[in-house]
């Protein structure tokens, strides 16, 4: 095969060149590039494995200068870090010894039992047997899609999704299909006939992945009835459902509401974290799984990592044991509010017409779509040099779709700083808006000028 002349900026194969080391010393065999020595040895699954436009975001949007609603980073300055710090040193002069040593694959028994009692907040009767304390939320959902997915398999999610779990899935050569969510979550009728649909052409779903509560990116909640329905629809189409709550004791009125596996044990697989609600360093987090599935999560587990980390299970364990962890909630639940007043007041104030946003009743996240017309892709690096950065919306889709729409964060950001950030949005949207009414569809980037436009379900 004759190797393609290296393209500056990409592989010849697609995926995007690094500036790596140079090739190996000896000689070279098939091609390479000036770009990746190594391009033509990676296995095909890589190729859907690109830095998310989050990532390629973080090292602009974390200069001072910038306001960033764009990361979903949370708040750790009301933690009790000298107590913590307490905690740390006399668990490893006591207890030094196991602490610091390989642990059990589907984690310590301990910290599985407290799991169940952080669950049981919210409605969720789990068993510890039936637990599986991973890295993060994130490893669950990579254990989860690595035991039931092969490639090309089907995964259903929201439109909007996750776009970590987006980026599970394409490392393991899903087929994504979205379901439209409009203001009160996922809607049951769309779900219903994209499993109709799919039944009809012979293929089989893998699962359903969902954020029913507090959505990231949407921030929306799915209702009680739609839950219902939600349930009964995979039930018919015989097709699993995979949870994914680390929001859910982060609600700002009333009590969270009931995890789907609250009402459901043998078909839902529930994720969840304690990354928003403790600390994200310690990288823990669980799944809830009906045996059978736990069985094979705890052996991915192993030839995954052995076992996860014994050091930052101890370590919350022991914040559970020791501190009024409830009341650290809470406090955060009421940072985290007076945040979302400030984001959602200055957008009411800042915004121009046609803009319209989502209002989260809890979580991290509101979901902005621009006036008609706009790009978010392309006006981001608009917004940066004015000073604030956001997520475009098409990071959280899988086929391209939410060009109008972004992604804004006010967990991180003081409220004065949402403020700042989202007068400096405005003035960047204002701006967009003036030129295409100016000079039309022209002005906006290329594919607009096809008079294609991306559906925006309106989640508001
Ligand atoms: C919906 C959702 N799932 C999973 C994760 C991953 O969290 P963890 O830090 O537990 O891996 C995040 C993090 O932002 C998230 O928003």
């Amino acid at each position: 095969m004759t190797a393609p002349p290296p393209v500056p900026g990409t592989g010849p194969d697609g995926l995007s060149a690094s500036a790596g080391p140079p090739g190996p010393p000896g000689p070279r065999t098939g091609h390479h590039t000036r770009f990746d020595a190594y391009v033509d040895r990676y296995a095909t699954r890589t190729r859907g494995m690109t830095a998310s436009e989050i990532r390629a975001l973080f090292s602009v949007a974390s200069r001072p200068e910038v306001v960033s609603l764009a990361g979903g980073m949370p708040s750790l300055s009301g933690l009790p870090l000298d107590a913590v710090a307490a905690t740390v040193r006399d668990l490893v002069a006591t207890r030094g010894a196991t602490a610091l040593q390989y642990g059990s694959g589907q984690g310590e028994p301990g910290l599985r039992q407290q799991i169940c009692d952080v669950m049981a907040i919210e409605g969720v009767d789990g068993h510890p047997d039936d637990v599986v304390v991973t890295v993060g939320s994130q490893q669950g959902l990579d254990l989860v899609t690595r035991i039931f997915c092969d490639p090309g398999d089907v995964v259903v999610c929201e439109a909007p999704s996750y776009v970590g779990a987006l980026g599970v899935f394409r490392a393991y050569e899903c087929e994504v299909v979205h379901v439209e969510m409009d203001g009160q979550g996922l809607i049951p009728e769309a779900l219903r006939q994209a499993l109709a649909r799919l039944a009809e052409i012979g293929r089989r779903v893998k699962f359903c992945y969902t954020v029913p509560t507090y959505h990231n990116p949407a921030g929306v909640t799915l209702t009680a009835a739609r839950r219902a329905e939600v349930l009964a629809i995979c039930a018919d189409y015989d097709v699993l459902v995979i949870e994914d709550n680390p929001y859910g004791l982060l609600g700002f009125a009333g009590e969270p509401p009931r995890p789907l596996r609250a009402d459901e044990g043998g078909r839902v697989v529930y994720l969840g974290s304690f990354s928003k609600t403790f600390a994200p360093g310690l990288r823990v987090g669980w799944v809830l799984a009906p045996h059978a599935v736990r069985e094979k999560l705890v052996l991915a587990q192993e030839s995954s990592t052995l076992c996860p980390p014994a050091f930052s299970q101890a370590v919350v364990s022991a914040y559970l044991a020791d501190h009024d962890w409830r009341g650290q909630v809470k406090q955060f639940c009421e940072l985290y509010r007076e945040r979302r007043d400030a984001m959602l007041e200055a957008l009411t104030e800042q915004l121009p017409t046609g803009a319209r946003w989502t209002r989260p009743d809890g979580g991290f996240y509101v979901w902005l779509t621009l006036p008609a017309g706009l790009d978010a892709k392309a006006m981001l690096p608009r917004a940066v040099t004015a000073r604030v950065a956001y997520v475009p919306g098409t990071a959280f889709y899988a086929d391209g779709f939410g060009s109008r729409c972004l992604r804004l964060s006010y967990c991180h950001p003081t409220p004065e700083r949402i403020r700042e950030g989202v007068r400096r949005l405005a003035a960047v949207v204002e701006r967009e808006r003036e030129l295409r009414e100016t000079f039309g569809a022209g002005a906006g980037p290329p594919h607009l000028e096809t008079g294609y436009e991306s559906p925006t379900p309106d989640l508001t």
